[in-house]
């Protein structure tokens, strides 16, 4: 199910003196069934972006289409002056085709498809149990208790929670485990689209690479996994294609290797720090080649080659 964004503007608050615009005449294509990391500084829209993608926040203007979901504004816009028959034809059909009214049905099923893990999990959480909050989505798209409950410990172990916090307050819990409760949330409904922001924020870093691994696991299993993310390391290592957002636009679209090496601190980002001590390498007379590293292991073998050949 790709995503696609066509001119999408949003506007928090708007007509009141607490406007603010965060996304900009967005065009976006999110290819299905890869690992697409989302970057950009504090308040560049990241959040804003995401939430469009299972309907929690409605454009201003423009849409995105998820699968045959459109997601778009509550009031059609209005149709431009001084259109001839043919261009006004063409604007009733592209109306009609955008303008579907949503059932409740229809968005259940849209966020049935697309699972969001919130930025801060304490938002996602709110039964008295562990178990019974992860078991929450499976049985609120109508499955049946015991799977749901199933479901949820299957899940819980994914992400590395033992059967001692299944009955546990998930308000009890740490930072880390509240994310990892989130996390599992949402995998316990088997979605089509894995939307995460900042899902190792609080995680110590073993716990914050199995998190990263689950991903690209789910990822090749066949769904579409979309990383919220400061952190240009872990760009480097899973994703295969970076969306760079700043002031509520979209910068750039590429394959994180073609982002590396670039003046990334005009976005408050990164180079990562794998491929910035290649470059340094590289700057102090080392015959290396510093593309397509993404991992210790890739510059451990730039290293080799290098060696071998000179
Ligand atoms: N609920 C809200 N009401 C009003 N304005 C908001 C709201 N949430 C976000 N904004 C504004 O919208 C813009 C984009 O915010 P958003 O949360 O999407 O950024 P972000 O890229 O996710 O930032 P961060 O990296 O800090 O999470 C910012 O200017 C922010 O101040
Ligand atoms: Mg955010």
């Amino acid at each position: 199910m790709p995503i696609e964004f066509s001119r999408l503007s949003f506007v928090y608050n708007p007509k009141s003196p607490f406007q603010s615009s965060a996304l900009n005449d967005i065009s976006l294509l999110l290819p299905e069934k890869q690992f697409i990391a989302i970057v950009g500084r504090t308040g560049s829209g990241k959040s804003t972006l995401i939430q469009q993608i299972n309907a929690l926040l409605s454009p201003t203007s423009g849409y995105v289409q998820i699968g045959d979901f459109i997601n778009h504004p509550e009031k059609k816009p209005k149709r431009p002056k001084g259109l001839n028959d043919e261009e006004k034809a063409a604007f009733k059909k592209e109306e009609r085709r955008i303008y579907q009214k949503h059932k409740s049905k229809d968005i259940k099923a849209l966020r049935k498809r697309v699972g969001l893990v919130f930025q801060f999990p304490e938002y996602q959480l709110f039964e008295e149990t562990v178990e019974k909050d992860v078991a929450f989505g499976p049985k609120n798209f109508g499955v049946k208790k015991e799977d749901a409950i199933r479901s949820a410990h299957e899940a819980l172990l994914r992400v590395g929670l033992d059967e001692s916090f299944f009955q546990r307050s998930p308000f009890e819990l740490s930072g880390g485990e509240k994310r990892k409760v989130a996390i599992a949330g949402i995998l316990a409904t088997s979605p089509e689209i894995l939307i995460v922001d900042e899902p190792t924020a609080g995680l110590d870093p073993a716990a914050a690479k199995e998190t990263m691994e689950l991903f690209t696991k789910i990822r090749d299993a066949g769904t579409t996994v979309i990383l919220v993310t400061h952190d240009m390391d872990l760009v480097a290592t899973y994703a295969q294609m970076v969306v760079v957002m700043e002031n509520g636009r979209v910068e750039k679209t590429c394959a994180p290797s073609e982002l590396f090496g670039q003046d990334l601190t005009q976005y408050s980002l990164q180079n990562p720090r794998i491929f910035d001590f290649a470059l340094r390498l590289k700057q102090k007379g080392l015959t290396i080649d510093t593309e397509g590293i993404r991992s210790v292991n890739d510059l451990a073998e730039a290293i080799i080659r290098s060696k071998q050949n000179g």
